[in-house]
């Protein structure tokens, strides 16, 4: 099923076109004349603009964040928009920078983007991918900018943007804007988000149900002050940068074995683990002076600090992180914990105790021990934690929700994906199938970090990532739609594998990736290139 967002013909031949388009911009840029919603005073806006396909955005002249700007690209406008750039407070000290991209040729739906690690950032990408198959479409910055915690040091109102409250207003400003502008209200209300944007999605579900018909929350960070001390306790136990205490040649060592244990197990030797549930290798074999053990091995204490972090992580009782997933691609994970290429995880590691559970700007990880860890979980602000398991009142209100991760993903392990989504089945005392009518994971094999990595990574998931075609087969944004206005739900992602993930260059395989629980296995010809071959399977 495709979805047209295309005017009627009768318009595009009409001789009033071209007036329309006259008319569309002078709405557009009426707009910068000010802008009124209700439990929102003050809102002030900074630019009203219309704006042709093609134009690229120049970061600089738009007053956007360095920080910002070094990981996020500016894509080329891909349809005749509306761009409007807001402030809107959220209180007596926060406020929100909001864009609000209104296509010309628009398809009656809204939709709302979100952010990344502890930005900060409007991630335009996305903006752009929406705004593409005609959404109006919302980004804001999460109440600050840039991609640093220091932002929320004695400021509570910021902090609790960055927790939920951002994204709410957000969509509540950017849907009454959409009704004003257009003379009408949408139809279909959507979200979509990765990382911190995938907990914002689930933030939504559990406790503003109201605020969306659909959801595609990807590789979400729940419990995120416990992924914070899970960064902490590995940068304590392992070191940062390159000077760490298991080398990255011992790590080469551990994944090469994970993959001679693991890898067949799907059916397909391809360096991508289908199932890491289904890969515990046994690493005892990697001990110097074991039977067998390879040239470069592991002291017996360097064993047990590594075999420890792919196990859950328990502290007085309570689970601190699920525990490393066995993918694989541990030399990228480890790679990435230890900031040797950015210091995203260390920093949050710090920042968090620094600038939100301690106010300490001395704060340093000599301090950290397991009972902070636990202090840190336990001091939850705003809830940040994003945890509910009973989603009844999303459920019945006839919303639906696409959860997706990926099993290779080095910063937000999968684990703990697995363990939400058993936690909202025992919660709401309900099987697979019971969920299924709102509800659906997909775990794919070979993601990283919501995006890249060697397996199917792109499915329509983000503006950051290629898109292999409309068709909500292979465009989580597309099926959302689907579910929620056709009723079509997904039984499986495809996804595509472009070469040096790179369309242009070509696909080096498609796959198609299973809904929770079932696992991925091969039964073709060769190394599991063969789309066909593959099945999902219940265990
Ligand atoms: C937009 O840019 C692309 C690539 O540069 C070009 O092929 C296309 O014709 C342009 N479209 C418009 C409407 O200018
Ligand atoms: C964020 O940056 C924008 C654009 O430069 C600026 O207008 C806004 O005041 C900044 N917000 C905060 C909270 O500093
Ligand atoms: C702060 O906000 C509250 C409502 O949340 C309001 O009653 C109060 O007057 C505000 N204070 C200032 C100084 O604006
Ligand atoms: C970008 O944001 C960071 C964090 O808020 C701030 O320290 C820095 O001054 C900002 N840079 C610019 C150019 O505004
Ligand atoms: C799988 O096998 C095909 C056909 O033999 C080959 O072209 C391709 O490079 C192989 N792919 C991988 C990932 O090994």
């Amino acid at each position: 099923m495709r979805f047209s967002h295309s005017l009627p013909l009768i318009l595009l031949s009409s001789p009033v076109f071209g007036a329309r388009i006259e008319d569309f911009k002078a709405r557009c840029e009426a707009l910068s004349k000010g802008i009124e919603v209700k439990g929102y005073n003050g809102i002030s806006v900074n630019l009203a603009q219309y704006i042709t396909k093609n134009t690229t955005l120049d970061p600089t002249v738009e007053g956007i964040n360095t920080t910002c700007t070094s990981w996020i690209p500016m894509p080329p406008i891909p349809v005749n928009l509306c761009r409007l750039a807001l402030h809107v407070p959220t209180s007596n000290s926060s406020e929100i920078v909001l864009e609000t991209w209104l296509p010309e040729d628009w398809s009656g739906r809204f939709v709302s983007t979100g952010n990344g690690g502890l930005g900060g950032c409007i991630q335009y990408p996305d903006l752009a991918f929406a705004a593409s198959y005609g959404f109006a479409t919302v980004g804001n910055n999460n109440g600050h900018n840039g991609t640093s915690g220091s932002a929320f040091l004695h400021q509570p109102e910021v902090l609790e943007d960055y927790a939920w409250r951002a994204l709410y207003a957000g969509a509540v400003v950017g849907k009454d804007i959409t009704k004003q502008f257009y003379g009408k209200a949408h139809k279909k209300s959507y979200y979509f988000g990765c990382s911190s944007g995938g907990r914002q999605g689930w933030k939504a579900a559990q406790f503003n149900p109201e605020l969306f018909d659909g959801i595609v929350a990807g590789a979400p960070a729940f419990e995120l002050p416990g992924l914070f001390a899970h960064y902490a306790r590995f940068s304590v136990n392992f070191g940062t940068g390159t000077d760490i205490k298991v080398s990255i040649e011992k790590w080469t060592a551990v994944q090469q074995e994970t993959l001679r244990q693991c890898d067949h197990l799907d059916g397909a030797t391809d360096g991508i683990v289908e199932d890491t549930r289904r890969c515990k290798p046994d690493l005892s074999k990697l001990l110097c002076g074991s039977h067998g053990a390879p040239a470069v091995c592991l002291s017996p204490k360097e064993l047990s600090l590594v075999e420890q972090v792919f196990k859950p992580w328990v502290v007085d009782g309570q689970i601190i992180y699920s525990g490393i997933a066995h993918s694989g691609d541990e030399v990228i994970h480890v790679q990435n914990l230890v900031g040797e290429f950015i210091q995203g995880p260390t920093t949050w590691a710090s920042e968090w105790p620094r600038y939100v559970v301690h106010e300490d700007v001395n704060w340093d990880l000599s301090q950290f021990t397991p009972q902070e860890a636990l202090l840190w979980k336990q001091q939850n602000p705003y809830n940040i934690n994003t945890w509910e398991g009973d989603l009844s009142k999303f459920r019945d209100r006839g919303a639906k929700i696409i959860h997706w991760h990926g099993e290779a993903d080095q910063y937000i392990d999968i684990t703990q994906s697995d363990r939400y989504y058993e936690h909202v089945s025992r919660s709401m005392r309900a099987s697979p199938q019971d969920l299924d009518s709102f509800y659906r994971y997909f775990r794919v094999g070979g993601l990283q970090h919501c995006w890249g990595g060697a397996g199917a990574n792109s499915f329509g998931q983000s503006g950051f990532s290629m898109t292999p075609g409309d068709d909500p087969e292979e465009n989580l944004l597309m099926r959302i739609v689907a579910w929620v206005e056709g009723g079509e739900a997904p039984e499986t992602v495809r996804g595509t594998k472009f070469v040096n993930d790179d369309k242009a260059q070509g696909v080096v395989l498609t796959r198609k990736h299973c809904k929770y629980p079932a696992t991925n296995v091969y039964r073709g010809k060769g190394n599991g290139t063969d789309e066909a071959g593959w099945h999902c399977v219940h265990t």
